[in-house]
Parts: structure tokens; sequence; C-alpha cells
């Protein structure tokens, strides 16, 4: 990936802090070798051998960032979603992953995957593929030669499964070791992450087997928790001896700590559940239209900001029928308005400034220094053309980011996107 030297300039806006938006009318954003150097309202000397690229009126916001998306499932966007979660997956998922063992299916979905993605606002994400690991290799390429950052993860389940991806427990252990082996390192911006999909279809030695594997690569932990209630009762019967879900996982040490760790969902943590969170620093990926086609609940993110817990948003595809961060900020921010208005008026909804932190520098930091034009931020850039959206009154900068959000599908334009300094738009 080329990692170059330029100033982009146009309306600036971006994130420093929960619930509060910079924004430069005219202003600059430095970025050298990769690494953004600030935003400025006027270039500041030591830049001014750089090439400016002029966006004009154009919005400039940092990359947005996906915590939570499943690749395989893209084919079944928008398809059976009238069930709930353990029935959807009977129905519709496991039937969908069980086709990547045909290197043909996969190769088709997973290119127009990584080709929608890299079309998409979204700059990183968080990836689940399937079991097999001869599909997830080629998605992790597909990714990596759409100049796209992400860690993907080969899906480990040996119980409560379809039989057709039902894996053996020592198999699956081996099959994650020789794809470790083969793809730690191996791409620019594709890394591995450790995937067992849920509790419930994996067994305690499957876990034991994936905690040992975390502990001698010391790579990330990816997985689902609490979201549906059915599937809480289940855990519970599954692994009587747990305090709660959260503690299946950190039994095995897939549960933050060391292991750097993000869970999708968290709808209904318990409270002791909240606290294991926040005590070892897992993230919370919050994927309010998947919680709302599933019919599984919201999830309380403002009691998890309140604890000062990590959140970022997921686009939950194909729990979530779309792929569009932009969709996911405003459903994040509807969602929380019911929260507060059905179930709990101590939880105030989510500001757009704070679904714009969330959906930038909230979720950026599972990826390090991401999601921010500050000094020291990889360079993750979108530009904005909202030029087709009713330009009747003169709007400040907040107000056309805000309008933007909600109409982006309709009358939003991307007009380019950098990745780690590298434009992979244009
Ligand atoms: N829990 C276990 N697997 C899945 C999945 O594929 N999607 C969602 N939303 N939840 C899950
Ligand atoms: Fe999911």
């Amino acid at each position: 990936m080329e990692k170059a030297s330029f100033a982009l300039k146009g309306t600036i806006c971006y994130a420093k802090t929960m619930g509060e938006l910079e924004t430069l009318d005219q202003g600059y954003v430095v970025c050298r070798e990769g690494i953004c150097e600030g935003a400025y309202p006027v270039l500041p000397k030591e830049y001014e051998g750089l090439p400016v690229i002029d966006y004009k009126n154009m919005l400039i916001i940092p990359g947005l960032v996906d915590l939570h998306i499943h690749a395989p499932q893209y084919p079944s966007q928008g398809l059976g979603l009238d069930l709930e979660l353990l029935d959807w997956l009977k129905a519709h998922t496991f039937p969908e992953e069980s086709r990547y063992g045909d290197m043909e299916y996969a190769k088709k979905a997973y290119r127009i995957f990584a080709q929608d993605l890299k079309n998409s606002a979204t700059t990183r994400a968080v990836i689940f593929s399937t079991i097999h690991t001869d599909a997830a290799k080629f998605l992790m390429e597909a990714l990596n030669d759409a100049g796209l950052v992400a860690f993907v993860g080969k899906v480990n389940m040996d119980q409560n499964c379809d039989d057709r991806l039902k894996e053996d427990t020592d198999a699956s252990i081996e099959a994650t070791v020789s794809w470790l082996d083969e793809t730690l390192g191996k791409y620019e911006t594709v890394r591995p992450i450790l995937t067992p999909r849920f509790a419930p279809s994996c067994s305690e030695a499957l876990l034991e087997g994936l905690g040992g594997l975390q502990k001698k690569y010391k790579i990330p932990v990816q997985s689902h928790l609490s979201e549906n209630l059915s599937e809480i009762s289940w855990v519970k019967e599954l692994f009587p001896w747990s305090s709660c879900y959260g503690d299946v996982y950190e039994r095995f040490g897939l549960f933050g700590g060391e292991a750097k760790t993000v869970m999708a969902h968290c709808v209904y943590s318990s409270k002791e559940e909240v606290a294991r969170i926040k005590q070892n620093g897992v993230y919370v990926a919050h994927c309010p239209q998947s919680n709302m086609n599933l019919a599984s609940g919201i999830a309380p993110i403002r009691k998890y900001l309140e604890e000062g817990i990590a959140v970022g948003l997921g686009t939950d595809v194909a729990g979530g029928a779309s792929m569009s961060m932009f969709r996911c900020m405003i459903d994040a921010i509807c969602v929380s308005k019911l929260y507060w208005r059905l179930l709990d008026q101590s939880k105030k909804p989510l500001t757009m400034e704070e679904a714009f932190y969330l959906a930038t520098k909230g979720g950026g930091a599972f990826f390090g220094k991401v999601g921010s034009f500050e000094k020291g931020y990889e360079m993750d850039a979108l530009v904005l053309d909202d030029g087709k959206m009713n330009g009747v009154r003169k709007l400040d900068a907040k107000q056309r980011l805000e309008r933007y959000f909600y109409l982006a599908e309709e009358k939003g334009r991307i007009a380019a996107k950098y990745v780690g300094g590298a434009d992979i738009w244009n």
C-alpha cells in the first residue's frame, strides 16, 4: 500500500472526545507517510511543500469502522429476517455458510463482498468467515487486494450446529493452527483473529484449545455475547458452572485482559458480566439493526458508556441487512431513543456526535490509533459529497454531517476514500 504524503482540503469533521465534534470550514488534514499530522484551519508552514488535494466544499471525515460483520452471510442480505436468533441460524445462516466448502461459490461470493465493502464507507472491519480455511484465506486475500484493513476469523464450532458445519474438536484446532501459521504476517492490511462462533456451538475442549492458541500466538478474539434471551438460557444449561455468559469465554482465556477481545451485541449482559467486560477491557460491538431484525432487544449503550466500557458499532450483516455504517449510526441513535422512551428514562438517547464517535474513534481503537484526525492517527478518511442534498438553506458543518448520515443511501456520494494514507477509491 502506498503511504503517501499530502494534505486534504475541505470541510473537516472529526470527533476527539465522546460527544464533541471538531469542525473546520476550508480546513486541512495533513498526512505524512500514512500517518495523520493533524487538522488545521490554515496549512502550517512546515507542510507547504506537500501536494494539496482540494475537495472544495465537500465533507472530510475519518473512515468508519465496522466492528462486527459476517462476510459469508452477505448473499443472504435482506433475506429471512422473520425469525429470532436460534431459529434464524438453523433456517438461514448455517445452510448459507455450509456452501463455503465449495471454493467456486466462496470465491464468487467473497469477491462481491470485498468489492462492495471497498465501495462502502467502511475503511476497517472485524469479520467472521466460516469454518472453511481455504475460503477464509481467499477472503483475506481479497480484502488485502482491496486495500481495506481487517481482522478476519476462521470460525470454530464443534457442537450444536448444522452437521455440515460441525468440526471435530482436534481437527478444528489443527486447522486453526495451520491457518494461523499461513496467514500471520502474510498480508499487508489483513490479520487473523480467533473466532469461536458463540459459546453454545463450542465444547469446553474446543474453547480450551483456542485459549491455548491465543496465549501462544497472542492474537485477538471475537465472538457473540448475550444477544438473545433463549441463547442466554441455553448457555446456562450447557455450562452450568458459569456465573454469566461471558464467564464461559473468560474461563478459557478468551475474554479480554491479555487477549484483545470484541464481543458482539451484549443486549442482556448481567451486572456481573458488565463488570467483567469493563475490568477486562472487552470491546462491545453494538449492532442495532441486527438486534431489531432478529427481535433480540436493545443494548443499553448509554449504560456502557457511563461505565467507561469501550464501544464500537457493527452492521452484523446478515443479521443486519445493510453494510452501511451511516445507517448503523442512525440505527444506534434510533434504538437508543426507544430504549430511553420505553425502558429507562435515566438513559439519555445517543446524540449524533456520540454515534459518530462510536463509528470512528470508538471502534477504531480496536485497531490502534485509528478513527481521528489527531496527530499520530493512521490516515483513514472519507470525502463526502452532499451536493445532491437540498441546498436551499445554508447549513453549518455539523448540520451537513448529520444530514449526510441520515440521507447517505438516498443522496450521498463518496468522492474519495483513504485507508492508511492510500487512496483506494480513485
Ligand atoms: N450468534 C451465533 N452466530 C451468530 C450469527 O451468525 N449472527 C448473529 N447475529 N448472532 C450469532
Ligand atoms: Fe454476528
